[in-house]
């Protein structure tokens, strides 16, 4: 019944279409095309990775790159896994926000639907120019990793560690930074960050080596080495790579310190591809170009401000507050099977802070994470949520305008982590989850990026503003 309802429907449309009124029946707005609709998508959302060199599998460039993958490409935008980007858009405004709207989500299906036609060449815009090698331009300076490293073809590689020392007399200022890897495609993750070796090491061939020849474990001594009176705590982490994200500009008179005497360690988490491969990443630095007031920090929810007189962390797991060994957090392990086994960390704002970006980083039964700000007369903000947690993408959130936040508030990070069966990432769903960097381990890390507002570098001793020649 249905069937001959629409055949006779169809008949009258051609009858008419006929008789010359097709008008009456147009069909909607002609289908998008590739050339015309969809191209400029693709250069300005998802060519930055989807070149050739870069982090993606396939160059997303011309017709012939993309027309195999349109039966993809659909169902990826559609469900939004690509562009990667898990901010739930009501909260907040990024300055790096790379998802696509309704419309252009929109326009691409609607192009696969329709056979995905290529449309005319007239219409194909200028593809897009990236600047090969470093995104900011040539470096001020560049910090190589020590040594190019070799990978095996397969297994679990643990963290790998570098150490380099600052090669300036004093301290300096860097407004913008880029990690690159030399070849990306084996980096999951990694890091650059600023730490003290300790006293009779010595560094071979990248690796801090102790007193009885043995590499010094990463754990016993990074990042904990304690803060100079110009140094804040939370100075300590630079940058992060993961695929997609390398580069941070920090805005001007904010910056990065890199003190001098100091080492940066390069932490790197490498995945095998089955054959031999090297990696020597890189750390480019662009110096401040403006006299510096304010040095970034990257600090964590459940951390006390770098100046707050209170040391101890505060955390909340399962809703019980998590005890305090030696000053830091004893956290229980997560047990087998847990769904929705939640950690807080709170931090209390005892002076006036600025806050630019915050960054999830979890592994991989990291399942939600939230950035909740409570004002002192006990509003409620929520600054940044991330309801799908994914191991592979940490993107760092820029927030489009920097949040000044008062004395008396305070700002709380939520995060759940599945270790249950539904988790399709569970590497073992019957184990109890202990806490380290390495990934079949835990961690709970709410990043954010701040600086205290009665901070003036300029006032406190003469800085070094002008990049210097390279050495
Ligand atoms: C930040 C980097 C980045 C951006 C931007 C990005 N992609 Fe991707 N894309 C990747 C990476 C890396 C992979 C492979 C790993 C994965 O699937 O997550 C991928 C995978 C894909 C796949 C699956 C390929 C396969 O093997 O099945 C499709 C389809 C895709 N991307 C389409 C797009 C489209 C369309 C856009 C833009 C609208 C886009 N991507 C933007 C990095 C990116």
């Amino acid at each position: 019944m249905m069937r001959t309802a629409w055949v006779l429907l169809a008949v009258g449309i051609v009858a008419t279409s006929a008789s010359g009124r097709a008008t009456e029946y147009a069909s909607p707005a002609p289908a998008p095309t590739f050339t015309k609709d969809v191209a400029p998508i693709f250069f300005e959302s998802c060519a930055s990775c989807h070149r050739p060199g870069e982090v993606a599998p396939m160059p997303l460039l011309s017709y012939q790159d993309a027309r195999p993958w349109s039966k993809a490409i659909r169902q990826k935008v559609l469900s939004r896994e690509m562009p990667p980007w898990h901010a739930d858009p009501q909260y907040g405004k990024f300055r790096n926000d790379r998802s696509l709207t309704r419309q252009q989500i929109a326009a691409i299906v609607a192009w696969v639907d329709a056979g995905s036609p290529k449309g005319d060449d007239a219409d194909l815009p200028a593809p897009p120019t990236f600047i090969p090698g470093w995104q900011n331009g040539e470096p001020d300076y560049i910090i190589d990793m020590p040594i190019e490293y070799e990978l095996q073809a397969e297994g679990e590689i643990p963290e790998q560690n570098f150490y380099v020392k600052i090669p300036f007399a004093e301290d300096r200022f860097a407004e913008v930074l880029e990690i690159r890897p030399s070849n990306p495609a084996v980096v999951h993750h990694g890091g650059a960050h600023l730490v003290d070796l300790p006293a009779g090491h010595t560094v071979v061939n990248g690796r801090a080596i102790g007193p009885d020849g043995k590499e010094i474990a990463s754990l016993r001594f990074s990042r904990r080495g304690q803060p100079s009176l110009v140094e804040l705590a939370g100075s300590q982490k630079l940058i992060s790579f993961v695929p997609g994200r390398g580069l941070e500009r920090h805005r001007p008179g904010v910056a990065k310190r890199l003190p001098a005497g100091k080492y940066i360690q390069f932490a790197m988490h490498y995945q095998p591809t089955g054959k031999p491969e090297k990696d020597r990443t890189r750390l480019g630095i662009w110096f401040s170009r403006t006299p510096v007031t304010h040095e970034v920090l990257t600090m964590q929810a459940g951390n006390p401000l770098a100046t707050s007189s209170v040391r101890e962390p505060i955390y909340i797991a399962e809703g019980k507050p998590v005890p305090l060994v030696n000053g830091r957090p004893d956290t229980p392990n997560i047990p087998p099977y847990a769904e929705n086994w939640s950690l807080t960390g709170v931090t209390a704002i005892t002076e006036p802070i600025t806050l630019y970006g915050m960054s999830p980083h979890m592994h991989l039964r990291g399942k939600d994470l939230k950035w909740v700000l409570t004002l002192p007369d006990g509003r409620e903000e929520v600054l940044l949520s991330v309801p799908k947690y994914d191991f592979n993408w940490q993107i760092h959130y820029e927030l489009e305008t920097p949040i000044k936040i008062p004395a008396g508030s305070k700002i709380t990070g939520i995060a759940h982590y599945d270790n249950s069966i539904r988790n399709r990432y569970n590497p073992g769903p019957d184990k109890e989850v202990f806490w380290s960097e390495q990934s079949w381990d835990e961690m709970y890390q709410a990043f954010m990026e701040v600086t205290i507002d009665s901070q003036d570098l300029t006032k406190r001793r003469a800085i070094a503003t002008q990049p210097q020649q390279k050495q």
